[in-house]
């Protein structure tokens, strides 16, 4: 069913860039630079803000104007096509288009792109001159002075002058780390090519140099393989579960669909080189299968077919170990490798469950004929034939560190996702590592705790963290070091259905993982990043790359005070930027009052506050506005959810309207239950919840055994509530409709017991096996007698 939205602001949401942009002029910043940031017209910048930071910046007296008079240099096609780049950039993102002078061109006041090879300071590294006569980019190699330019085009826009003015300095710089990556999953939602573009033009303003394109998986297939067509016929198109999978006007099944052609992927590989980005393109093996086999069920285990998944999870369908598949694996990637020049191919390896193959006795007898001597050491002898295959092929394997449970061959690469261990042995056994480890650098898991957070895993990973990981584990052998690539963070999409949400992951996420992968470790500090980072989201505005305002906006807590009509409003910003506020509904400015400790007010009480550096609002204010009644009401988002074995919280969208926006709720996908702390019980004669259903659509494979629920005591199960906590006594209970009501909620309102008082941790539960659906809650309200 159709559910809307609880109602929570989602007042940004709808601003776009041009609304944002507005929104913050009027909120006393001015991005026409006429507000309190200006500068007087002779100066320059006074902070030299560039993400990632430089390896070396010396300081140099005066400034170069850049105007669009000044000449842009450049000799040989390398260095002229960087040039082009560069004032592509510059007229898109500061409005100025100087022009690229004649070959051979001379003269004071220019800007020089040069390609020296006899520059002996090692890849991708540049040297920048800026002095009020002119500029000098000189680089060993292209890739090196493109970093030039991206950096001279950071300082075209350290502020928002109508004078660009770039202070005069010298930088040397290079990347500490060869693999600064991000993976997308096209698989889960898919990406469009233009978008893909898009991923990759932010890259390349981070410098970041490598695109793992995660292109299988269970849900969907999405890459043209010209020999087996039903690859994408049949595997690149699933019936999202619920109402999403069904067209409001037809009533008939809707399926999400996507692949790129390989004519479409080309484009995109060729799109990427030129940004000096280089694709690592993964076909998942041999679980992550479902979609390949739905198209080719003779790949798989199984009698009965498959088809695409919908759901989410770990799923036990698996490649089959048949020649004829082995074949089909090597046949497919024959096909893939040519489309990418880059010199690894990912094969997957992650999360194969093997209870098909336990259960296969047509397997079974497969690994005696090859001689393995259990289903780990199957998948090393596949993953051993794929990696001969392409050696064969001229490509390097690299796979997700389950490869390593298993014998590995010498030059395979292994991606390490699981933490530290498996890069730590991988390392020590002599395999190179890229690091991607789940706890600090998966994007889908969100960074703050913000109610106006996107769907994702709310187990949060905050810029502080993704900042703070270190790629070379501080165990490892000095002579291993260097078998640790770089790192990368990985955006896996099952709960990303909309691009912006994509770029609210993303970035500023990945403005961290840019400055571990370039920066060295010893320049690092996140102080002083939180410092530079305000530039860059006014490059992103310039640029058009959305990004997530919730670290950047005022999160607010308030404490009912009902004895005294008064109430305690906490505000917090989650980077610790200094918050100002008003309490009579003005726009807050830069003079306005500083927080600083809990603001008692007297209710009714409008609380509007924003984050601001250096005199400028980072985002829009947000209002919280309090009176007797709406402290009595919690949000899902509000409580806490009840802790439970294997803890899986997520933030689910709902699944209608097939289009447009939908309700997010907070769920224990093992426990369907949420926790009031401390619930103000005097004068209390009821509660009321409104409850959704969304569907229960995961694949828990071995996590199975972590469901939790309470069995039903009647048909469709009950809202229970509990006092003191969720082991604490059930002092209420309402039975469950077999389905909400045709908006999609349900209004259930349990009477508690007379002779409640003082604040108790009231736990609220769902009860009931209800697959395919589940309960989720939406909001609570305590109601007075
Ligand atoms: C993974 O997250 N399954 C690599």
């Amino acid at each position: 069913m159709t559910i809307h939205s609880s109602g929570l602001p989602h007042r940004w949401r709808a601003l776009g860039i041009a609304g944002l942009l507005a929104a913050l002029a009027a909120c006393g910043g001015d991005p026409a630079g006429h507000g309190p940031a200006a500068q007087a017209p002779d100066a320059a910048p006074a902070r030299v803000s560039l993400i990632p930071q430089p390896a070396r910046i010396e300081p140099a007296q005066g400034r170069f104007v850049l105007t669009a008079a000044t000449p842009l240099l450049a000799e040989g096609e390398q260095a002229r096509t960087v040039a082009a780049q560069f004032a592509a950039l510059l007229a898109k993102g500061r409005g100025l288009a100087p022009e690229l002078a004649a070959d051979g061109a001379g003269g004071e006041g220019a800007i020089r792109f040069a390609i020296d090879p006899a520059r002996a300071t090692g890849a991708e590294s540049y040297r920048l001159d800026v002095s009020p006569q002119g500029v000098d980019v000189v680089a060993g190699d292209a890739a090196g002075l493109f970093y030039g330019a991206m950096t001279l085009l950071q300082l075209a826009t350290l502020d928002d002058a109508d004078t660009v003015a770039l202070p005069a300095l010298r930088i040397e710089d290079a990347p500490r780390f060869g693999w600064r990556g991000f993976m997308l999953d096209p698989a889960r939602h898919f990406w469009s090519v233009e978008q893909v573009k898009q991923v990759i033009d932010a890259m390349a303003l981070h410098k970041l140099n490598t695109l793992h394109w995660h292109l299988t998986d269970d849900q969907g297939w999405r890459i043209e393989i010209k020999q087996y067509p039903k690859l994408t016929e049949i595997g690149g198109c699933r019936i999202p579960a619920g109402d999403g999978g069904i067209d409001p006007a037809s009533g008939q099944p809707r399926p999400y669909c996507g692949f790129y052609t390989q004519d479409q992927v080309r484009e995109v590989v060729a799109y990427a080189a030129a940004r000096h980005i280089s694709i690592v393109p993964e076909f998942d093996v041999p679980g992550h299968a479902t979609a390949a086999i739905a198209a080719y069920p003779e790949l798989g285990t199984l009698d009965t077919p498959l088809v695409p998944s919908s759901e989410w999870g770990v799923f036990p369908n698996l490649f089959n170990t048949e020649e004829a598949t082995f074949r089909f694996l090597e046949n497919v990637i024959a096909e893939m490798v040519p489309l990418f020049p880059g010199p690894y191919f990912h094969i997957g390896g992650d999360e194969a469950v093997k209870d098909q193959w336990e259960a296969s006795a047509r397997v079974q007898q497969r690994m005696r004929e090859l001689g393995a001597k259990d289903e780990m050491a199957m998948q090393s002898l596949l993953v051993a034939r794929l990696e001969k295959f392409l050696a064969g092929h001229g490509k390097r394997l690299i796979g997700w560190d389950e490869i390593l449970e298993g014998p590995l061959p010498a030059q395979a690469t292994v991606m390490s996702w699981r933490g530290g261990e498996g890069a730590l042995k991988a390392a020590r056994e002599g395999h190179d590592v890229v690091m991607a480890p789940s706890g600090d650098l998966y994007l889908d898991y969100l960074q703050t705790s913000s109610p106006q957070e996107p769907p994702g895993r709310p187990a949060t990973i905050t810029l502080q963290q993704v900042y703070d990981f270190e790629p070379v584990p501080a165990e490892l052998e000095a002579e291993r070091q260097g078998h640790i690539l770089g790192l990368q963070a990985n955006l896996w999409t099952e709960h990303t259905r909309t691009f912006e949400r994509l770029q609210h992951h993303m970035f500023p996420r990945l403005a961290a993982v840019a400055e571990t992968g370039w920066t060295p470790a010893a320049r690092k500090d996140y102080r002083d990043f939180l410092q530079r980072l305000p530039a860059q989201l006014r490059r992103y505005q310039r640029w058009g790359i959305g990004y997530a305002l919730t670290p950047f906006q005022v999160d607010a807590v308030a404490r009912d005070e009902r004895a005294t009509g008064t109430a305690t409003v906490t505000l917090s910003n989650p980077l610790d930027y200094e918050v100002r506020y008003t309490t009579d509904g003005g726009e807050p400015q830069a003079d306005s009052a500083l927080y600083s400790a809990p603001l008692p007010v007297t209710l009714p009480a409008t609380v509007r506050a924003a984050a601001f550096f250096e005199g400028r609002p980072l985002a829009p204010a947000r209002d919280y506005a309090y009176d007797a009644a709406s402290l009595r009401v919690r949000s899902d988002e509000q409580l806490a959810t009840c802790p439970a074995a294997g803890d899986l919280l997520l933030r689910l969208e709902d699944d209608g309207p097939a289009d447009g926006e939908r309700a997010i709720f907070n769920l224990t996908i093992f426990y369907p239950c949420w926790l009031w702390s401390e619930a103000d019980l005097d004068g209390v004669a009821s509660i009321k919840v409104r409850a959704g259903t969304i569907p229960y659509y995961f694949q828990l494979a071995h996590d199975e055994p972590h469901r939790r629920f309470e069995p039903a005591r009647s048909a469709h199960g009950e809202l229970d509530i509990l006092a003191d906590g969720c082991e604490g006594e059930r002092i209420a209970s309402v039975p469950l409709p077999a389905a909400p009501e045709a908006d999609g909620f349900v209004e259930l309102t349990a009477a508690l017991p007379q002779g409640l008082s003082g604040r108790q941790d009231l736990c609220l539960r769902f009860t009931g096996d209800t697959r395919p659906r589940t309960w989720v809650l939406d909001r609570a309200t305590l109601q007075l007698r």
